[in-house]
Order: structure tokens, then C-alpha cells, then sequence
């Protein structure tokens, strides 16, 4: 068995990677579980550290765009993108070089590039000569983790180091999107929005995400799940239906019916969809931790801004009757 420590030595986080290890890396998104993306020793022990089924591909993070040609082969639209989003939450799927191993990418002919906005993550990129693949740093299937506490959690014993930043501003998961010839492909909406995407390249952006949870329906939707069941609708109604029960109801900014059997927890007082979504991940983890709960209640969140991808990760974590 490992021992986990968590540090904020970049050079020991360096040394690691370099001698082929996993080590967890804050993000401005959420934690990574990073390894060096051209060993396919290092990419297999993130699989197996997860539980990650190995045909779901990992992102490539690296310091700076000038690297996306050393990994892929970017068109100018891909270019124009990277230029008005990077570092920053945006990932882009781009035809993949050979150097990158087929492990990486699943098998994929496509690899997932993004520059994180990350002071210690950039810090540690331009330590190393190689880039880093990591997928969220959670067990496969649970909620993606937003400080190195949550990291410890889900991965204490199987990882040596976890390199502590703070807390993930963003709170969500990078926009994941792919440039087509008249269009912009949108697999997984984030902090970079379908607005910011189309006004930065004028082409149409499509959803992707609907189609690709129809061909596995099951294992997509339960991605970000939490063990307590959630709901989510209209707040007023879904109490009324799971009336008697130990309720928490995670709400944007204000509270509904009051009663001994409802927890409120506020997303953010001032109605900001950033604090919302920077607060989400870990409000839905503490409630979890906290067995009295029967259900979680949730709403739909205004469809602007970072709005979407918080009704994206609300609506896989829903329960889902079998
Ligand atoms: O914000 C983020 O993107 C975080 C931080 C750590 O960078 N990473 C992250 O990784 O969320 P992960 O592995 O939990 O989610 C990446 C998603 C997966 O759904 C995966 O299927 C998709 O990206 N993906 C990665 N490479 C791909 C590829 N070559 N083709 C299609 N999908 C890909
Ligand atoms: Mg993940």
C-alpha cells in the first residue's frame, strides 16, 4: 500500500512524473490525475489508479498552443480557438500525431489537447519535457474533485503525491469541442460556452453530447453521480413529492418551503452562475458524506453562461430508476 502525501513541491511533483509516476495536479477546472502522456507505462497506472474503463481516452495537458503541432495537426479555425481560449477551460479534439500512444487516445486517430490556466500546473508543464494525460482525478464514476482534500478521498493508497493549488475556480470540467467543416461539435459544455465559441469563430456550434449518451446511455449518465439519490425540477413540486423524507435541497440562491426535514444549501447568495458552478462538486460531495440524506433535490439553472454545463453534470447525476 502507497502512502498519499499532499504538498505544494513542484519539484518533487516533477521528479515524480519524470520517473514514470501518477501524481494528482490541480487544475482550474477540477484535479488531475497526471502521467506522462508519451509512456504507456505511466498512461496504464492512471487507468488502473481511477478504475477508468481503458477505452474512455485521456486529455493531453500541456505549457503553451506553440506545443499543440508537436501532438496534432490543427487547422487555423482549431488555431483562432486556442488562441482566444487557452490556457483556460477549453479542450479541443484535434487529428493526432503518431507520437502520441494509441493507449492515450483509446485507439482514437483524434486526441483531446488543452493548455490548463493553472499557475502550479503551467509551473510544473514547463518543468518536464513531455506533456501530461489525466483524466479528472476521482474514481471512475464519482464526482470530480475540486481540492486535494477530495483527491485524498478517492485516491488515498494509490497514488504518492498529490500537488495541492488550492481550490478549482472554475469547478467544472473543461469544454470539450471539435472543429467540423461548417460547424463546431460541442462533446461536453463547460466553462467556455457555446456563445463564446460561435462569436470567436462565427460558425454554428451543435450539440455532440445528446447523440454520444444515446450510443452508451447508462455509463455517461451516471458519470458524475453521486450515492444519495437527486432529483431535479421545480424545487416547490420536488418537495411535495419526497415529502417525509430527510431532504437536502441544493438550491442557486434562495430557500423554498421550510421544514425540520429540509436542508437548504445555497450556491451563491448574489445569483452568480461562476460561484454556483465553483461551488457545486464540492456541495454535492459534503452532502454525500452525510449519511442521514434520502434524496438530494435540485433546479434547473438558467441557461447563460456556465449555466448550461451545471444543468449538464445535474442531469448525469440524476438517479436513474432500473
Ligand atoms: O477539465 C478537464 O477537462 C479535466 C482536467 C483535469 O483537465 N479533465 C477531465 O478529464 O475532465 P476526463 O478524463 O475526466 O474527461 C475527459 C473527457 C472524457 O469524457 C473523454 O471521453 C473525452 O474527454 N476525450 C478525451 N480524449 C478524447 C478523444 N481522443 N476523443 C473523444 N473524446 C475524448
Ligand atoms: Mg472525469
Amino acid at each position: 500500500m502507497m502512502f498519499t502525501e499532499i504538498g505544494r513541491n513542484i519539484e518533487k511533483a516533477a521528479r515524480l512524473l519524470q520517473n514514470g509516476e501518477v501524481v494528482a495536479i490541480p487544475t482550474e477546472t477540477v484535479y488531475g490525475l497526471a502521467g506522462n502522456a508519451l509512456s504507456e507505462a505511466a498512461v496504464t497506472k492512471i487507468y488502473a489508479a481511477k478504475k477508468r474503463p481503458s477505452f474512455n481516452p485521456l486529455i493531453l495537458h500541456i505549457a503553451n498552443i506553440d506545443q499543440i503541432i508537436c501532438y496534432a495537426t490543427p487547422n487555423a479555425i482549431s488555431l483562432k480557438l486556442a488562441n482566444a481560449f487557452m490556457p483556460g477551460p477549453l479542450t479541443l479534439l484535434l487529428p493526432k500525431k503518431n507520437n502520441v500512444p494509441d493507449i492515450t487516445t483509446a485507439g482514437s486517430n483524434k486526441v483531446a489537447i488543452r493548455v490548463p490556466n493553472h499557475p502550479l500546473a503551467l509551473e510544473l508543464l514547463y518543468q518536464i519535457n513531455f506533456p501530461l494525460a489525466a483524466p479528472s482525478a476521482n474514481q471512475s464514476g464519482y464526482i470530480s474533485p475540486t481540492t486535494a482534500q477530495h483527491v485524498y478521498e478517492g485516491l488515498n493508497h494509490k497514488i504518492s503525491y498529490i500537488l495541492d493549488g488550492g481550490t478549482s475556480i472554475v469547478g467544472l470540467e473543461s469544454t470539450i469541442c471539435e472543429v467540423m467543416n461548417d460547424h463546431i461539435l460541442l462533446h461536453r459544455t463547460g466553462g467556455i460556452s457555446a456563445n463564446m465559441l460561435q462569436d470567436a469563430t462565427g460558425l454554428p456550434v451543435i450539440d455532440g453530447a445528446s447523440h454520444e449518451r444515446l450510443q452508451t446511455p447508462g455509463q455517461l449518465k451516471s458519470h458524475y453521480a453521486p450515492n444519495t439519490p437527486l432529483y431535479r425540477g421545480n424545487i416547490e413540486t420536488l418537495i411535495d413529492q419526497h415529502r417525509g423524507k430527510k431532504m437536502a435541497v441544493i438550491s442557486f440562491y434562495k430557500k423554498f418551503a421550510l421544514s425540520d426535514n429540509i436542508d437548504y444549501y445555497i450556491l451563491s447568495e448574489t445569483a452568480n452562475l461562476s460561484e454556483a458552478a465553483n461551488k457545486l462538486f464540492s456541495t454535492l460531495r459534503e452532502i454525500d458524506a452525510q449519511e442521514n440524506y434520502e434524496v438530494i433535490i435540485t433546479e434547473i439553472f438558467p441557461e447563460e453562461g456556465i449555466g448550461p454545463a451545471i444543468n449538464d453534470r445535474l442531469n448525469r447525476a440524476q438517479f436513474i430508476h432500473k
